[in-house]
Formats: structure tokens, sequence, C-alpha cells
């Protein structure tokens, strides 16, 4: 028994920093299970490197801060990333959630967040990493595609798996089709894995910060 459950105190949920850079569906499926109790935690802060992505407006919708800090403003990608991690800090962010974020962060900015920096991507890593992953896989023909839940290293979608999803590819399928359907499952599956953290059953991997 820890002192909270000794006082009789109220767990603080998880505070999730989610970093965006466009439609935010993601996000809006982690804000929908958190509305439905479905998920322990609450999020914290939004950032955006786009000024104009869609999913700021979803974070404003349900109450939730949302940043902008374009990565143009700065000099380089330390800088870019010392400015995320003031904003997430100050937001006492526990875990910081990738949900279309379409910048690579610096290992710094990764160990002060050691291990505690989850990313979804929509295909069955380590197939089809980096940019247009849903047309690779069309391209390349393949039966069966899905979406990954990842930590994040300093490498482009190459951190230790997490969870994954298949999603059947169909002949008539172009890439509106299996996007949708790859969206869908990338929903529940990061909900599913954050619901874990939250639980305290999948816990930071510190050693990721180093790793390429
Ligand atoms: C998702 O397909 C995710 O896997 C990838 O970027 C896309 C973001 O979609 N990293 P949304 O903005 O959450 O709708």
């Amino acid at each position: 028994m820890d002192s909270r459950e000794m006082t009789g105190a109220a767990k603080k949920p998880l505070s999730l920093g989610v970093l965006v850079s466009g439609t935010g569906s993601n996000l809006q499926a982690i804000l929908d299970a958190i509305a439905q109790g479905r998920l322990d935690a609450r999020v914290s802060v939004v950032i955006s490197n786009r000024e104009n992505a869609p999913a700021l407006a979803r974070a404003r919708a349900a109450g939730v801060p949302a940043l902008t800090i374009p990565h143009q403003a700065f000099a380089d990608r330390a800088a870019f990333d010392r400015a995320l991690h003031t904003a997430l800090a100050e937001a006492e962010v526990d875990w910081v959630v990738l949900a279309g974020f379409m910048r690579v962060l610096t290992p710094t900015f990764l160990r002060a967040f050691a291990g505690r920096v989850v990313n979804i991507h929509p295909s069955l890593l380590p197939a089809f990493p980096g940019v247009d992953a849903v047309k690779q896989a069309l391209a390349h023909g393949v039966k069966i595609t899905g979406c990954t839940v990842h930590f994040v290293n300093q490498g482009v979608d190459s951190g230790k798996i997490i969870a994954q999803h298949a999603v059947p590819v169909t002949a008539e399928d172009d890439l509106s089709t299996l996007s949708a359907r790859i969206h869908a499952a990338e929903h529940e599956l990061f909900v599913n894995v954050l619901e874990d953290i939250a639980a305290g059953r999948l816990l930071p991997l510190p050693s990721e910060a180093t790793e390429a």
C-alpha cells in the first residue's frame, strides 16, 4: 500500500503531451477514450510544429491547451527540441505521444524523457518506415500491412516495437481506402498501449534514449 492509498487520496492520472503535425485523428481517439473514462490519463498539452494543423482545433474543442511551435523559427533541431522540451516540462508531462508528428527528435530531447516517448506508424515495422508508408505498402503489393506503436529512438521509426495490428489489403484498395482501414486500427491500438502505460503494465524504456 503506498501513501496515497493510506490517505485515500486519488491517484493522479497519467499526464500526456501529444505532438502533432496534421489531422489529429489519433489525438481525437485519445481524447475520446479519456472522455469515455476508458483511459485514465489527461492530455496536458498538444503541440504542433504546423500552425494550421487541424489537430490543434480538436485539442481546443476538448479544452486542452494547444500550442504551435513552428520548427522553421529555430536555427536548428536542437533549439527547436529545447523549445518543445520547455513547453512539455511546463505542462508537467509524464509521457510524450507522437501522433502524426513529422519531425525527428534529438538524442538530448529523448534523454530528457528517458524512454517515455512513443510513436504510431502506419505499417508493420520494420517494413515501410519513413514517409508514405501506406503508399509503399500498395506499391509493393503486400497482402497484409497494419500499424505499429513503438518507443522512439533517434532513428526513423526504428525504436523498440510495443504493439502491432495487422490490416488486410484487398485487390480493390487504393490509398484512401487502405489509409482509412489502417487509421481505424491505429486508433484502437494507440489507446490500448496508452491504457497499458496508465495502468503501469508498460514501463519506460530508458535505453531507447541513446540507441539508433
Ligand atoms: C498516422 O497514420 C500515423 O501512423 C502517422 O501519421 C498519421 C497521423 O494521422 N505517424 P492523424 O493526424 O492522427 O489522423
